[in-house]
């Protein structure tokens, strides 16, 4: 990787990967860009570029002009605001994928895309999900998600391009919060603790979902992109696990900081038949094979961190 493009670089995982690829191929080589006008504070220190990721003539321009090599598609609707706009989810995690798969083609770069946790279904093992098992996801966020390995296999078979990927839990951040997704709770828990000590929790006790705190979500993407391709048998969608927890683990580690903590719960229908529907814990050997796949974080160092983390951000 020499000259990178992030696309979707102000949402949450893009806004620190960003951060990450500038400090290690230097701030002009890592080249950001999203659909939004205004540049996130964290990523204002390099070139930034708007894009749409519908819009083929511009990508190809901009592709062009900092002679990219690698490009980083982080561009997706989330679970939750897809079942309320499935078609838009499609348009954008589908359509946006065909786009740059085809401009790959054209263009010879590699591509990085995130499959999910959300691929999986209720069919799929839910403890040590393996690697290769029955999908058969029940969202349109999963359907695009599975659709999406399978697009991504098929163009580095069919036409060689260098596509890679990984399966993401849901990610713990400290800079950019998400939006519309499942595992957002995991996420807000930590604000409204800190700012309100209390929080309410749209998920029900009891649902284990694989998480992961935001500096391994960025060393896989970078690690997978850096792997020699001699040794990956899979390509598109390995699996990554580094904890997996449900709402009762996490306000425990919470209340180690603030022990007048309180968890409620207010349940999202939605929410709660998706995370039903996904894997409690996956099985994420084939990673730790193929390219030494290996967390540094678990619930209890991640807790830490973001409690010091946003205490000192919140207080500002
Ligand atoms: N974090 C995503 C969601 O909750 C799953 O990949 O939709």
């Amino acid at each position: 990787m020499k000259n990178i493009l992030v696309m979707g670089a102000a949402g949450q995982i893009g806004s620190e990967l960003v951060v990450e690829l500038r400090k290690k191929y230097g701030k002009e080589n890592v080249v950001a860009s999203d659909i939004r006008t205004v540049i996130p504070t964290e990523i204002k220190d390099g070139p930034y570029e708007v894009l749409d990721v519908l819009d083929s003539v511009k990508i190809a321009v901009v592709i062009k002009k900092h002679n990219i090599d690698t490009v980083y598609n982080l561009v997706a609707l989330l679970s939750a605001v897809g079942e309320a706009k499935p078609k838009l989810s499609w348009d954008i995690n589908i359509g946006g994928l065909v786009t740059l798969l085809e401009l790959a083609r054209e263009l010879d770069f590699a591509l990085f895309t995130p499959s999910s946790i959300g691929a999986f279904g209720p069919e799929t093992p839910a403890d040590n999900t393996p690697q290769d098992t029955i999908q058969r996801p029940t969202t349109i966020y999963g359907v695009t998600k599975v659709a999406g390995e399978l697009l991504c296999d098929y163009y580095h078979k069919r036409f060689g391009v260098d596509t890679r990927g990984v399966r993401y839990p849901g990610i713990i951040s400290n800079v950019t919060l998400p939006g519309g997704g499942t595992t957002d709770y995991a996420v807000e828990i930590y604000y409204k603790a800190i700012e309100e000590g209390t929080f309410t929790c749209n998920l029900p006790a009891g649902t284990f979902l694989d998480m992961m705190y935001m500096p391994d979500a960025v060393k896989a993407a970078i690690d997978i992109m850096e792997a020699d391709p001699s040794k990956l048998k899979h390509r598109n969608c390995f699996n990554v696990a580094s904890m997996s927890f449900d709402p009762e683990m996490i306000a425990a580690e919470i209340k180690k900081h603030i022990p007048e903590f309180e968890l409620k719960y207010d349940i999202d229908e939605v929410r709660a038949r998706i995370a039903d529907s996904w894997p409690n814990k996956m099985d994420d050997s084939a990673a730790r094979e193929e390219w030494g796949w290996k967390p540094d974080f678990d619930i209890t160092s991640m807790t830490k961190d973001m409690i010091e983390v946003l205490g000192t951000k919140l207080k500002k």
